[in-house]
Parts: structure tokens; sequence; C-alpha cells
């Protein structure tokens, strides 16, 4: 608890000890002094709460002290002793001292006690006032302090924040540029383009020439394009100088180079910019290189504004050429490969897995007459099909991924397909094919005659050994019946003797027929004989296999003459009768019938066998195709019959009903007609 000093001055001994004695019943520190020099000194050296003077001091008045104890100690309470109330002490102990309180002697102790505890707690609201002052003062100051750091500080942001402004809108313009001159780089398509894009970038550097581009192009190889005029040259260069590292401005080996390249003297500086190339995918090494020349007379401080000019421009510059130089080589690859496809003498197209035709070659289109092809399916364009080419070997080359071989129709060319899958990716699934399309028809055709070929040669060979047999006793029978027939007498043996000499007379016709057939290519002169002819040689050979069936031979009136090699239309004669033998599997009827209508003779084979279904009907003059068991027929009787037919000008027909029966007509152009007598003869001789 703290004990609150007071300090009673009164030159009075006994007033001293009396208020000594009130006092030490209170928690109240008492100081006194007789004098007033005392008590000043006592005020200078400590501090009071209360000091009570007496007015009636000797060397000074009450209200002296309370001034000085004023002065020393504001919060100091001041009461004055007086011995009555005088006016004029009142008016001094206000207007100098401040007094808090008037005590007059003789007092009354408890007053003084109340008055005394009124002066310590008006001492301790002084002093609370007064601490709460200094703060406010220590605060204050703080605030000043602070106010005026902040307002400087202010001031220095706004200084900098006015500067920032500027360059901010400067880096903005500059920014704005930058994407304007990105955007337009976008558009380009040739290095031509760009020159011209940064021939008009530079154009605010009066002392800058337009600039000289070196790089390498995929086709004419080095090369450094630059401007004559307002057009864009381009000189092929013997060697693209590079130096990668670093952009250059004034070195005499740039200069030499462009000297040494152009043939001209170069006055001014040059600066190079090397312009960096994409790793190429795949590779390690770089693209080849390229440079950005530009002769200058600007002075150091306008090179250095170049400089970062140009530096911020570098990245896109190079990336733009970069990516027009990558086309240009791409476009160029894609040629180089188009025109290797069309260097291919057969058509080859790519197709999809949908067999949408997505490119080809020019044989494709040419030869397939396909002059609209992207996006059709290869059977539309090949056969006008709206479903898969028989014999297409893409299902089998999209099911095992690996290249496949068939063989497809077209009219009547045939194509060796061969079908080899794309896979851009390392799965198994191919993305499209390549097919290439081989015209074997020739190939096939002669494979086919070879065939032919030896089967008659072998029919040959064994029919002239049977000929030759038989000749013999033939000739034996013939002259031995007419040695008969010159002795015996008119009668009926007689005339059986002489039907023996005919009979074996026209066995000997057979036999000469029969040589003839088989005599194959041999025989190569075409001849006019009657078609009526042809069918009365083939018959006798036919004889077997017609036996089972009954038959009709309604050969026309007239002998219609045509221009052919017998032996090959006795093939076909023989050919279509066999076919329609073998298409009646029950005894049926076979009609063997020529005609003449309008210039044309025409032979007809008809027959009550199984009949042709449609969807196959397109396809029996094919070589090879049969729909006899293996071994039972070669698939060439046709095709075969239709090329001798043609051959001779003519053309062959086919009508069929499954289960009914089929219908061949052979017309050939008519080149007479036999004249009566001959015609009768040799119908005779049929007969
Ligand atoms: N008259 C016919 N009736 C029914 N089908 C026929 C007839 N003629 C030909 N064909 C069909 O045409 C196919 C081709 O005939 P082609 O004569 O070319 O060969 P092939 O008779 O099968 O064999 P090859 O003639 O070599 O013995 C035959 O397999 C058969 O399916
Ligand atoms: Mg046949």
């Amino acid at each position: 608890m703290i004990s609150y000093k007071i300090l009673w001055i009164d030159d009075d001994q006994a007033i001293l000890e009396s208020a000594g004695r009130l006092f030490r019943q209170h928690p109240w520190t008492l100081c006194t002094a007789a004098k007033a020099d005392d008590a000043r000194e006592l005020l200078l050296r400590e501090t009071f709460a209360v000091v009570v003077a007496d007015q009636g001091l000797q060397a000074a008045t009450g209200v002296d002290i309370l001034e000085f104890a004023k002065a020393r100690a504001p919060t100091t309470t001041r009461i004055l002793l007086t011995g009555g109330v005088e006016m004029s002490v009142i008016e001094q102990a206000v207007n100098r001292g401040h007094v808090f309180r008037f005590v007059t002697k003789p007092w009354n102790n408890d007053q003084l006690v109340v008055d005394i505890a009124k002066a310590i707690e008006h001492h301790k609201l002084k002093m609370a006032e007064s601490s709460l002052l200094r703060e406010i003062t220590l605060q204050n100051r703080k605030y000043e302090q602070l106010t005026s750091g902040l307002e400087q500080l202010v001031n220095e942001r706004t200084v900098t924040a006015e500067r920032s402004k500027v360059e901010v809108e400067k880096q903005l313009t500059n920014l704005r540029e930058l994407v304007r001159f990105i955007k337009d780089l976008s558009n380009l398509t040739s290095p031509d383009e760009l020159m011209g894009l940064i021939r008009k970038e530079v154009r605010a550097f009066h002392d800058v020439r337009p600039p000289v581009l070196g790089y390498v192009d995929a086709e004419r190889g080095p090369m450094l394009l630059y401007f004559h005029g307002k057009q864009a040259i381009a000189h092929l260069a013997r060697v693209i100088w590079s130096n990668r590292s670093r952009i250059r401005s004034g070195e005499e080996e740039d200069r030499n180079y462009l000297m040494s390249e152009f043939g001209r003297t170069f006055l001014n500086k040059v600066l190079a910019v090397p312009l960096k190339r994409r790793a190429a995918a795949g590779d390690h090494e770089t693209e080849p290189p390229a440079t950005l020349f530009f002769e200058h007379a600007l002075a150091d401080e306008g090179v250095d504004r170049f400089l970062s000019f140009i530096s911020e421009r570098l990245q896109p510059l190079s990336i733009a050429l970069d990516r027009i130089l990558l086309d240009l080589h791409l476009k160029y690859t894609s040629r180089q490969w188009e025109s290797t496809f069309d260097g291919i003498k057969d058509p080859i197209a790519v197709i999809d897995r949908d067999f949408t035709v997505v490119n080809a070659n020019r044989h494709f289109c040419s030869d397939l007459d396909a002059n609209r092809i992207a996006g059709r399916p290869c059977h539309q364009i090949l056969a006008s099909s709206e479903s898969m080419c028989r014999g297409c070997p893409v299902p089998t080359t999209l099911t095992t991924g690996k290249p496949q071989k068939g063989q497809i129709r077209r009219g009547n060319r045939i194509y060796e397909v061969l079908s080899y899958p794309i896979r851009l990716h390392d799965n198994l699934i191919s993305t499209s094919f390549i097919n290439h399309y081989v015209d074997v028809t020739e190939a096939r055709e002669l494979d086919g005659r070879m065939v032919q070929n030896e089967k008659m040669a072998a029919i040959g060979l064994l029919a002239g050994n049977i000929a030759h047999e038989l000749n013999n006793p033939l000739t034996g029978i013939r002259s031995l019946a007419q040695v008969l027939l010159a002795e015996l007498p008119p009668g009926q043996l007689h005339d059986d003797i002489n039907e023996v000499e005919r009979a074996a007379g026209r066995s000997q016709k057979i036999i000469e027929n029969l040589l003839d057939f088989s005599r194959g290519g041999t025989e190569e002169r075409q001849v006019r004989i009657s078609l009526n002819e042809i069918v009365r040689r083939t018959l006798p050979m036919l004889k077997t296999a017609i036996r089972e069936h009954r038959s009709e031979i309604l050969l026309c009136e007239q002998e219609g003459e045509i221009r052919v090699e017998p032996h090959l239309m006795q093939q076909v004669v023989f050919n279509l009768v066999n076919n329609a033998c073998q298409a009646m599997k029950d005894p049926g009827t076979i009609t063997i019938e020529t005609d003449i209508e309008e210039g044309k003779c025409r032979l007809h084979v008809k027959d009550t066998g199984v009949g042709i279904p449609s969807e196959i009907i397109e396809s029996i003059f094919e070589p090879f195709f049969t729909t006899k068991e293996k071994g039972q027929g070669t698939g060439l009787g046709l095709s075969m019959s239709r090329q001798v037919i043609e051959k001779f000008g003519g053309d062959i027909a086919v009508e069929s009903q499954v289960g009914q029966g089929t219908h061949f007509t052979v017309c050939l152009p008519l080149v007479g007609i036999v004249a009566e007598s001959a015609s009768r003869t040799e119908k005779r001789a049929g007969a």
C-alpha cells in the first residue's frame, strides 16, 4: 500500500506536533518544515502528495510556498492554513498558487482529516491525469512520427507508381505489338511472305536495310532469300553460313560470307541473327540452320535498340520459319511419294478399313476410268458394285494383319490384288491398306492357252495314232470292197458290199475330221466354210456324249458360210454340246440348230438341264470358272469359245432358267451362201 507523503509548513512547533499526532492514526507520512527555505529545499528534493502551508510564515507567505510547490510539482495538492479569512489572501492564493482548500485555525480534526483525504484523492487524480497526459503526448508523438513516415512512403510510392505506370504502358504496347506480330506470323505459308513481314517490322529502323535469309530448302538445298525492290528473290547459295550460338553485329566473317555469295561489296556492317530450328522428330540432330542477315549503318546505341527489338521477336520468328520449312518439306516429300506412286505402271490405291478409297495413283484413275475416287468405295469404282468384289483379299488382310493376295475381275480384265496393311502405330490394328492391282488377264489367258494346247497336243497325238492304226485296215476294207464291187454282178450282195465300202469311206472321213480337230494351232488359216459343215464334222465326236439323250439336229436349209479356222470352230461346237450334255443329269433333249438372220449365221445349242443360277451367269465365261468337281472341268471351255468367236468377229450369248435349261447362241458374220449343188452334196454326205 502506498503511504502518501504530506509536507506541513508552519513556524509554530505546537501546530506541527498536533498535526503529527493527528496523522499518526492515518496511513500518511508527515514531513514538516518550520522555515520557508527548509520547505523549498524539501520540495526540491522530494515530491509530496499534499503540501499544507501556513500563510503567516516569517520569510515568506504560505502562498509563496504553495506557488513554489506548484511550479515544482503541479500534481501536489495545495492547502493554505490561515488564521482568519482575508479576501486579499484568498485572491493571491487563487491567482498564484491554485489552492485546493483553505483551512482556518483552529481546525476541526475530523474535518482536517477529511480535507487531507480529499486532497490526496485530488493528488491521485492529478497524477493519473498527468500520466494520461504523458501517455497521450507520447502516443501523439508516435502518431505524428508514423504519419510523417507514411506520408513519405505514400509520396515515394506515388512516384514509383507513376513511373511504373509509364513503364507498364510501354510494356503493354510492346506486348500488343508482339502479339500482333505472332498473329501475322501464324498466317504465313512461305519464306517469301516471312521475309515480307520482317521487312515491314524493321522499317522503323531507318538505317537497317531489308533482310537476307539463309536457309536450307528441302528441294533445292542452300538458299539466300533477298529483296530486289519489293520482290523477294531466291538465290542458290553455295553453303549456308551458320554460327548458331548468338546474335552478332559487325563481324567481318558474316560480311565476307555475304560478299562471297552475292559477289558484291557490303559497305555497311552486317548483323547476323541465327534462327534456332527444332530438333527433327526421332532425330538427335537439329534441322539445318537458318540465319537472318541485316546490313545496317546503326550507331552503337541504335544497334542495342535494334538488338533488343530483334531478340524479342527471335523465338516466334524461329518457330514460324521452322513451321514453314517443315510444311514445305512435307509437301516436297509428299510430292515425291506421289510421283513415285504415279511412276508405277499398275494401279495403286490407299483403302480405308471400310473399303473407301483415300488416295490413289494416276494409273488407278486412268486405267480404271475412275474420275472421282476419293470417298468412294473401291468396289463401286472397280466393278460398279455395292458389295465387295469376289476374290478381294482385303478382309483377310484385315483379320490377319498380314499382306494378302487375291484375284478380282473387272469386265473382261482380271486383276491380281496385292493388299498390304498400313499400321501407323505399333498396335496390331491396321488403319488402312495399300492395294496394288496387277492386270494379269494376258498372263492368265496365256496360261489357259497353254493348258488347252497341251490338251490338244495330247488329243492330237492320240488321234494321230488311232487314225494311223485305223486308216490301214479301213483302206484294206475299202479296196477289198471295191474289188468285190467290180467283180459282183448287180444285186443284193452288190448293194451290201457297196454299203460296206461307203461306211468305210465315212469312217475314213471321220478320222480325217478328228485329225483336223486335234491339229490345233498348227493350221492358222481362216477359210470360208458353212456353219452346217462345222456342225456335221463335229457330231461324230459327240456321239458318245449325246447317246443318252434325245437329240434334235436342225440344220438350216441354206448353207450359210462363215470365215473361220474350222478346227477352232469345231472346238466351240464341241464345248457347247458337251456342256449341254453334262448339264442334264437325267436323260433330256439337246437341240443343235443353225439359222441365218440379218446377215448373221447363228448356232443354237439348247438343253433341258439344270440351268445356270443368275448369280454366276456373269462369271461362266471367265477362265477357270467351273462348278464342276475338281478334275472334272478346267473352266476353260467357255472362255476359249468366246475368245475364238470374238476372234472371228462374232459373239456369244446365254439365256438360262434354273431347272428348265439353257440356250447358248453363237452369232458369226455371214460371208456367203454355198452354191445349191455343193450344199446338197454336203448334206447327203452328212446324212
Ligand atoms: N449348258 C449349261 N448348263 C448349265 N451350266 C453350264 C452350261 N454350260 C456351262 N455351264 C456352267 O459354266 C461353267 C463353265 O463352263 P466351261 O465350259 O467354261 O467349263 P467346264 O465345263 O466347267 O470345264 P471344261 O469345259 O474345261 O470341261 C460350268 O462349270 C457350268 O457351271
Ligand atoms: Mg465345258
